[in-house]
Protein backbone atom coordinates (compact mmCIF):
# COMPACT_ATOMS: atom_id res chain seq x y z
CA UNK A 1 0.00 0.00 0.00
CA UNK A 2 2.78 2.51 1.03
CA UNK A 3 4.36 1.39 -2.12
CA UNK A 4 1.62 2.19 -4.18
CA UNK A 5 1.02 5.43 -2.69
CA UNK A 6 4.86 6.36 -3.18
CA UNK A 7 4.84 5.17 -6.36
CA UNK A 8 1.60 6.90 -7.26
CA UNK A 9 3.45 10.36 -6.14
CA UNK A 10 6.57 10.54 -7.88
CA UNK A 11 4.34 9.65 -11.03
CA UNK A 12 2.24 12.92 -10.05
CA UNK A 13 5.40 15.08 -9.90
CA UNK A 14 6.95 14.36 -12.13
CA UNK A 15 4.22 14.77 -14.54
CA UNK A 16 3.75 18.11 -13.08
CA UNK A 17 7.67 18.78 -12.84
CA UNK A 18 7.55 18.42 -16.57
CA UNK A 19 4.39 20.28 -17.69
CA UNK A 20 5.50 22.87 -15.28
CA UNK A 21 8.97 23.18 -17.22
CA UNK A 22 7.57 22.74 -20.58
CA UNK A 23 4.91 26.31 -20.01
CA UNK A 24 7.27 28.08 -18.50
CA UNK A 25 9.62 27.10 -21.90
CA UNK A 26 6.50 28.32 -23.83
CA UNK A 27 6.31 31.12 -21.54
CA UNK A 28 9.95 31.97 -22.45
CA UNK A 29 9.21 32.32 -26.49
CA UNK A 30 6.08 34.11 -25.56
CA UNK A 31 8.22 36.89 -23.41
CA UNK A 32 11.26 36.78 -26.43
CA UNK A 33 8.10 37.55 -29.35
CA UNK A 34 6.45 40.66 -26.55
CA UNK A 35 9.87 41.87 -25.95
CA UNK A 36 10.82 42.31 -29.66
CA UNK A 37 10.90 45.43 -29.96
CA UNK A 38 13.42 46.22 -27.21
CA UNK A 39 16.89 47.02 -28.95
CA UNK A 40 18.48 43.94 -26.53
CA UNK A 41 16.20 40.76 -25.13
CA UNK A 42 16.70 40.79 -21.23
CA UNK A 43 17.80 37.36 -21.01
CA UNK A 44 19.31 37.29 -17.76
CA UNK A 45 16.53 39.23 -16.17
CA UNK A 46 13.99 36.70 -18.02
CA UNK A 47 15.42 33.89 -17.35
CA UNK A 48 15.84 34.68 -13.67
CA UNK A 49 12.39 35.24 -13.40
CA UNK A 50 11.35 32.18 -15.20
CA UNK A 51 13.67 29.97 -12.92
CA UNK A 52 12.49 31.68 -9.74
CA UNK A 53 8.87 31.16 -10.74
CA UNK A 54 9.37 27.30 -11.91
CA UNK A 55 10.90 27.25 -8.00
CA UNK A 56 7.99 29.23 -6.45
CA UNK A 57 4.98 27.00 -7.96
CA UNK A 58 6.63 23.77 -7.56
CA UNK A 59 7.42 24.43 -3.65
CA UNK A 60 4.62 26.63 -2.43
CA UNK A 61 1.98 24.48 -2.25
CA UNK A 62 3.83 22.16 0.04
CA UNK A 63 5.65 24.73 2.06
CA UNK A 64 2.20 25.90 3.12
CA UNK A 65 1.02 22.94 3.96
CA UNK A 66 3.98 22.61 6.21
CA UNK A 67 4.58 25.51 7.53
CA UNK A 68 1.55 27.71 7.94
CA UNK A 69 2.88 30.89 8.70
CA UNK A 70 3.00 34.50 7.33
CA UNK A 71 6.23 34.21 4.68
CA UNK A 72 4.59 31.12 3.18
CA UNK A 73 1.19 32.53 2.77
CA UNK A 74 2.70 35.37 1.02
CA UNK A 75 4.42 33.36 -1.33
CA UNK A 76 1.86 31.10 -1.55
CA UNK A 77 -0.61 34.42 -2.79
CA UNK A 78 2.26 36.11 -4.79
CA UNK A 79 2.29 32.59 -6.57
CA UNK A 80 -1.34 32.54 -7.02
CA UNK A 81 -1.45 36.41 -8.15
CA UNK A 82 1.29 35.64 -10.77
CA UNK A 83 -0.26 32.40 -11.87
CA UNK A 84 -3.49 34.18 -12.81
CA UNK A 85 -1.88 37.11 -14.30
CA UNK A 86 0.29 34.49 -16.68
CA UNK A 87 -2.81 32.35 -17.74
CA UNK A 88 -4.39 36.14 -18.80
CA UNK A 89 -1.14 36.90 -20.46
CA UNK A 90 -1.49 34.05 -22.39
CA UNK A 91 -5.00 34.33 -23.60
CA UNK A 92 -4.10 37.84 -24.27
CA UNK A 93 -0.93 37.09 -26.51
CA UNK A 94 -3.12 33.93 -28.43
CA UNK A 95 -5.80 36.85 -29.84
CA UNK A 96 -3.48 39.65 -30.17
CA UNK A 97 -0.89 37.20 -32.23
CA UNK A 98 -4.62 36.14 -34.41
CA UNK A 99 -5.11 39.48 -34.90
CA UNK A 100 -1.71 40.38 -36.29
CA UNK A 101 -1.35 37.58 -38.71
CA UNK A 102 -4.87 38.55 -39.66
CA UNK A 103 -4.21 42.11 -40.19
CA UNK A 104 -0.79 41.33 -41.61
CA UNK A 105 -2.19 40.89 -44.96
CA UNK A 106 -3.26 44.76 -45.45
CA UNK A 107 -0.78 46.02 -42.00
CA UNK A 108 2.15 45.32 -40.46
CA UNK A 109 1.62 45.62 -36.75
CA UNK A 110 4.91 47.30 -34.62
CA UNK A 111 6.38 45.94 -32.28
CA UNK A 112 5.84 48.55 -30.31
CA UNK A 113 1.67 48.51 -30.42
CA UNK A 114 1.20 44.29 -30.23
CA UNK A 115 3.70 45.02 -26.65
CA UNK A 116 1.41 47.77 -26.05
CA UNK A 117 -2.01 46.40 -26.12
CA UNK A 118 -0.41 43.29 -24.97
CA UNK A 119 0.36 44.43 -21.51
CA UNK A 120 -3.01 46.74 -21.67
CA UNK A 121 -5.37 44.27 -22.23
CA UNK A 122 -3.36 41.82 -19.70
CA UNK A 123 -3.32 44.63 -17.14
CA UNK A 124 -7.13 44.90 -17.22
CA UNK A 125 -7.90 41.75 -17.38
CA UNK A 126 -6.46 40.34 -14.67
CA UNK A 127 -7.56 43.23 -12.77
CA UNK A 128 -11.01 42.63 -13.29
CA UNK A 129 -10.18 38.76 -12.52
CA UNK A 130 -8.84 39.84 -8.83
CA UNK A 131 -11.57 42.39 -8.42
CA UNK A 132 -14.15 39.88 -8.94
CA UNK A 133 -12.36 37.20 -6.70
CA UNK A 134 -12.35 39.81 -3.59
CA UNK A 135 -16.01 41.01 -4.54
CA UNK A 136 -19.14 39.55 -2.91
CA UNK A 137 -22.11 40.23 -3.76
CA UNK A 138 -25.95 39.17 -2.80
CA UNK A 139 -27.68 36.83 -5.43
CA UNK A 140 -31.73 36.81 -4.39
CA UNK A 141 -33.98 34.39 -5.29
CA UNK A 142 -37.46 33.78 -4.58
CA UNK A 143 -38.12 30.05 -3.61
CA UNK A 144 -42.23 28.47 -4.06
CA UNK A 145 -42.13 25.43 -2.69
CA UNK A 146 -45.23 22.86 -1.94
CA UNK A 147 -46.83 22.18 1.70
CA UNK A 148 -44.10 24.74 3.38
CA UNK A 149 -45.09 25.21 6.95
CA UNK A 150 -46.16 27.86 7.90
CA UNK A 151 -43.18 29.09 10.23
CA UNK A 152 -40.92 29.28 7.25
CA UNK A 153 -42.77 31.22 4.64
CA UNK A 154 -41.72 35.00 4.06
CA UNK A 155 -38.58 33.81 5.69
CA UNK A 156 -34.94 33.95 4.43
CA UNK A 157 -32.62 31.06 4.17
CA UNK A 158 -28.83 31.98 3.05
CA UNK A 159 -26.66 29.89 1.07
CA UNK A 160 -23.26 30.36 1.46
CA UNK A 161 -20.55 28.00 -0.82
CA UNK A 162 -16.88 27.35 -1.56
CA UNK A 163 -15.23 29.97 0.36
CA UNK A 164 -12.26 28.17 0.61
CA UNK A 165 -10.59 29.55 4.10
CA UNK A 166 -7.04 29.11 3.63
CA UNK A 167 -4.07 30.74 2.54
CA UNK A 168 -5.40 33.80 0.72
CA UNK A 169 -9.05 34.05 2.40
CA UNK A 170 -8.76 34.72 6.48
CA UNK A 171 -11.00 36.22 8.82
CA UNK A 172 -10.73 39.45 7.05
CA UNK A 173 -12.77 38.09 4.20
CA UNK A 174 -14.98 35.65 6.56
CA UNK A 175 -15.52 38.50 8.64
CA UNK A 176 -17.07 40.60 5.49
CA UNK A 177 -19.13 37.51 4.99
CA UNK A 178 -20.61 37.29 8.53
CA UNK A 179 -21.72 40.83 8.61
CA UNK A 180 -23.11 40.80 4.49
CA UNK A 181 -24.78 37.61 6.40
CA UNK A 182 -25.87 39.68 9.03
CA UNK A 183 -27.86 42.37 6.79
CA UNK A 184 -30.14 39.53 5.27
CA UNK A 185 -31.81 39.01 8.31
CA UNK A 186 -31.63 35.26 7.37
CA UNK A 187 -33.24 32.53 9.69
CA UNK A 188 -30.43 29.83 8.52
CA UNK A 189 -27.57 29.70 7.05
CA UNK A 190 -26.80 26.38 4.50
CA UNK A 191 -23.07 26.28 3.65
CA UNK A 192 -22.47 23.71 0.72
CA UNK A 193 -18.95 22.55 1.50
CA UNK A 194 -15.17 23.48 0.74
CA UNK A 195 -15.72 26.14 3.29
CA UNK A 196 -11.96 25.29 3.89
CA UNK A 197 -9.68 25.10 1.09
CA UNK A 198 -7.43 22.46 2.22
CA UNK A 199 -4.14 23.86 3.43
CA UNK A 200 -4.46 23.26 7.11
CA UNK A 201 -2.96 25.70 9.70
CA UNK A 202 -4.42 28.07 12.55
CA UNK A 203 -8.14 28.77 11.57
CA UNK A 204 -8.91 29.96 15.18
CA UNK A 205 -9.60 33.47 14.53
CA UNK A 206 -11.83 32.07 11.31
CA UNK A 207 -13.26 30.36 14.14
CA UNK A 208 -14.80 33.13 16.32
CA UNK A 209 -15.90 34.92 13.22
CA UNK A 210 -18.11 31.97 12.42
CA UNK A 211 -19.27 31.69 15.83
CA UNK A 212 -20.69 34.95 14.67
CA UNK A 213 -22.44 33.95 12.23
CA UNK A 214 -26.16 35.09 12.45
CA UNK A 215 -28.66 32.69 12.10
CA UNK A 216 -31.88 32.41 14.58
CA UNK A 217 -32.54 28.31 13.34
CA UNK A 218 -28.62 27.35 12.67
CA UNK A 219 -25.57 27.17 10.50
CA UNK A 220 -25.51 23.83 8.71
CA UNK A 221 -22.90 22.43 7.13
CA UNK A 222 -22.25 19.67 4.87
CA UNK A 223 -18.67 18.20 3.59
CA UNK A 224 -17.10 18.94 -0.07
CA UNK A 225 -14.27 18.27 -1.68
CA UNK A 226 -11.44 20.11 -0.32
CA UNK A 227 -12.93 19.01 2.86
CA UNK A 228 -11.87 15.37 2.03
CA UNK A 229 -8.49 16.73 0.72
CA UNK A 230 -7.71 18.54 4.22
CA UNK A 231 -8.90 15.69 6.20
CA UNK A 232 -12.52 15.08 7.61
CA UNK A 233 -10.48 15.04 11.24
CA UNK A 234 -8.61 17.87 10.74
CA UNK A 235 -11.66 19.85 9.61
CA UNK A 236 -13.54 19.04 12.46
CA UNK A 237 -10.92 20.40 14.82
CA UNK A 238 -11.42 23.79 13.07
CA UNK A 239 -15.47 23.92 13.56
CA UNK A 240 -15.37 22.85 17.54
CA UNK A 241 -17.09 25.53 19.59
CA UNK A 242 -18.43 27.52 16.41
CA UNK A 243 -21.75 26.13 16.68
CA UNK A 244 -21.93 25.25 13.30
CA UNK A 245 -24.01 22.08 13.11
CA UNK A 246 -22.64 19.28 10.84
CA UNK A 247 -24.75 17.07 8.41
CA UNK A 248 -22.63 14.32 7.61
CA UNK A 249 -25.31 11.97 5.94
CA UNK A 250 -28.13 12.96 8.45
CA UNK A 251 -31.06 15.72 8.11
CA UNK A 252 -32.23 17.88 10.89
CA UNK A 253 -36.31 18.88 10.88
CA UNK A 254 -36.85 22.37 11.91
CA UNK A 255 -40.42 23.53 12.41
CA UNK A 256 -41.56 20.66 9.33
CA UNK A 257 -38.53 21.23 6.72
CA UNK A 258 -36.16 18.99 6.43
CA UNK A 259 -32.44 20.24 6.01
CA UNK A 260 -30.11 17.40 4.40
CA UNK A 261 -26.74 17.35 4.24
CA UNK A 262 -24.97 14.24 2.39
CA UNK A 263 -21.01 14.20 2.59
CA UNK A 264 -18.97 14.56 -1.07
CA UNK A 265 -17.88 11.11 -1.10
CA UNK A 266 -14.65 9.79 -0.12
CA UNK A 267 -11.75 9.84 -2.38
CA UNK A 268 -12.15 6.25 -4.55
CA UNK A 269 -15.92 5.77 -3.96
CA UNK A 270 -17.13 4.54 -7.42
CA UNK A 271 -20.96 4.77 -8.18
CA UNK A 272 -22.09 7.13 -5.71
CA UNK A 273 -25.87 7.21 -5.96
CA UNK A 274 -27.08 10.55 -4.22
CA UNK A 275 -30.55 9.96 -4.53
CA UNK A 276 -29.93 5.79 -2.45
CA UNK A 277 -27.78 7.56 0.07
CA UNK A 278 -30.49 10.59 0.69
CA UNK A 279 -33.04 7.37 0.99
CA UNK A 280 -31.44 5.64 3.32
CA UNK A 281 -31.00 8.53 5.48
CA UNK A 282 -33.15 7.65 9.16
CA UNK A 283 -36.15 10.17 9.56
CA UNK A 284 -36.01 11.10 5.75
CA UNK A 285 -40.07 11.76 4.63
CA UNK A 286 -40.26 12.10 0.85
CA UNK A 287 -43.89 13.68 1.80
CA UNK A 288 -42.05 16.65 3.59
CA UNK A 289 -40.59 19.82 2.21
CA UNK A 290 -36.72 19.56 2.07
CA UNK A 291 -33.76 21.22 1.14
CA UNK A 292 -30.72 19.35 0.08
CA UNK A 293 -26.97 20.07 0.72
CA UNK A 294 -24.78 18.25 -1.24
CA UNK A 295 -21.67 20.18 -2.65
CA UNK A 296 -21.55 19.04 -6.52
CA UNK A 297 -24.47 19.34 -9.13
CA UNK A 298 -25.14 16.07 -10.36
CA UNK A 299 -28.04 13.60 -10.89
CA UNK A 300 -30.92 16.42 -10.70
CA UNK A 301 -33.36 14.07 -12.29
CA UNK A 302 -32.70 11.31 -9.96
CA UNK A 303 -32.91 12.87 -7.21
CA UNK A 304 -36.42 15.20 -8.21
CA UNK A 305 -37.96 11.60 -8.73
CA UNK A 306 -37.63 11.13 -4.72
CA UNK A 307 -39.03 14.60 -3.52
CA UNK A 308 -36.80 16.92 -2.95
CA UNK A 309 -37.89 20.63 -3.38
CA UNK A 310 -34.61 22.10 -3.47
CA UNK A 311 -31.26 20.74 -4.14
CA UNK A 312 -28.21 23.53 -3.10
CA UNK A 313 -24.91 23.43 -4.57
CA UNK A 314 -21.35 24.73 -5.71
CA UNK A 315 -18.39 23.12 -6.58
CA UNK A 316 -17.98 24.55 -10.35
CA UNK A 317 -16.66 27.88 -9.54
CA UNK A 318 -18.49 28.82 -13.08
CA UNK A 319 -14.75 27.87 -14.22
CA UNK A 320 -13.41 30.94 -12.42
CA UNK A 321 -11.51 32.09 -15.92
CA UNK A 322 -12.27 31.90 -19.23
CA UNK A 323 -12.37 29.47 -20.99
CA UNK A 324 -13.15 27.14 -17.85
CA UNK A 325 -16.32 28.21 -17.63
CA UNK A 326 -17.20 26.26 -20.84
CA UNK A 327 -15.72 23.51 -19.64
CA UNK A 328 -17.72 23.59 -16.62
CA UNK A 329 -20.67 23.82 -18.34
CA UNK A 330 -19.61 20.94 -20.40
CA UNK A 331 -18.88 18.78 -17.95
CA UNK A 332 -22.28 19.77 -15.48
CA UNK A 333 -24.42 19.81 -18.70
CA UNK A 334 -24.92 23.29 -18.73
CA UNK A 335 -25.92 23.92 -15.31
CA UNK A 336 -22.84 24.98 -13.58
CA UNK A 337 -24.23 28.48 -12.24
CA UNK A 338 -27.73 29.61 -11.84
CA UNK A 339 -31.46 27.91 -11.26
CA UNK A 340 -32.47 24.80 -12.67
CA UNK A 341 -36.37 23.03 -12.53
CA UNK A 342 -36.17 19.73 -12.70
CA UNK A 343 -39.95 18.34 -11.88
CA UNK A 344 -41.00 19.86 -8.43
CA UNK A 345 -37.62 20.10 -7.85
CA UNK A 346 -35.31 23.67 -7.68
CA UNK A 347 -31.63 23.20 -8.14
CA UNK A 348 -29.66 26.42 -7.03
CA UNK A 349 -25.90 25.66 -8.20
CA UNK A 350 -23.50 28.98 -6.42
CA UNK A 351 -20.71 30.09 -8.07
CA UNK A 352 -19.13 29.85 -4.82
CA UNK A 353 -17.99 33.00 -2.53
CA UNK A 354 -14.15 32.31 -2.70
CA UNK A 355 -11.74 30.93 -5.34
CA UNK A 356 -9.48 28.15 -5.80
CA UNK A 357 -6.05 28.31 -7.26
CA UNK A 358 -5.75 31.74 -8.94
CA UNK A 359 -7.58 34.25 -7.08
CA UNK A 360 -8.98 35.17 -10.03
CA UNK A 361 -12.52 35.10 -11.51
CA UNK A 362 -12.78 36.13 -15.63
CA UNK A 363 -16.43 35.06 -15.86
CA UNK A 364 -18.36 35.47 -12.36
CA UNK A 365 -18.12 36.92 -8.99
CA UNK A 366 -18.37 35.73 -5.72
CA UNK A 367 -21.93 35.35 -4.68
CA UNK A 368 -23.93 34.92 -1.05
CA UNK A 369 -27.57 33.11 -2.53
CA UNK A 370 -30.15 34.76 -0.27
CA UNK A 371 -33.95 32.58 -0.97
CA UNK A 372 -37.01 34.39 0.29
CA UNK A 373 -38.99 31.08 0.84
CA UNK A 374 -43.12 30.66 -0.09
CA UNK A 375 -45.80 28.86 -0.25
CA UNK A 376 -46.65 26.97 -3.86
FE1 LIG B 1 -14.78 24.86 -4.31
Amino acid sequence: MVKKIAKELIVFLSSAFFLLLAAHFLYYYLLVDVFSFLPVFPFSAIVTFLVFSFIAIFIEKFLVKRFDNDYNRALYFIVAIWLGIAWQSCLIYLGLAIVRFLASFYWLMSPEIFAGIFFLLTALLSWRGFYNAFKIRFKNIALEIENLPDFWVGKKIVQLSDVHLGAIYRQKFLSKIVKMVGQTGAEAVLITGDLFDGTDGDFSEAGKQLLKMPASQGVFFVYGNHENRLGRLGMLSHLTGTGMELLDDRLVEIHGLQIIGISFPEEGTKNFNLAEAIKSLSGFDPQKPSILMFHEPIQFEEVSKIGIDVYLAGHTHYGQMFPFNYLSNLVYHGFSKGVAKFNQLTAIISTGVGTWGPPCRTMSYGEIIVITLLKK
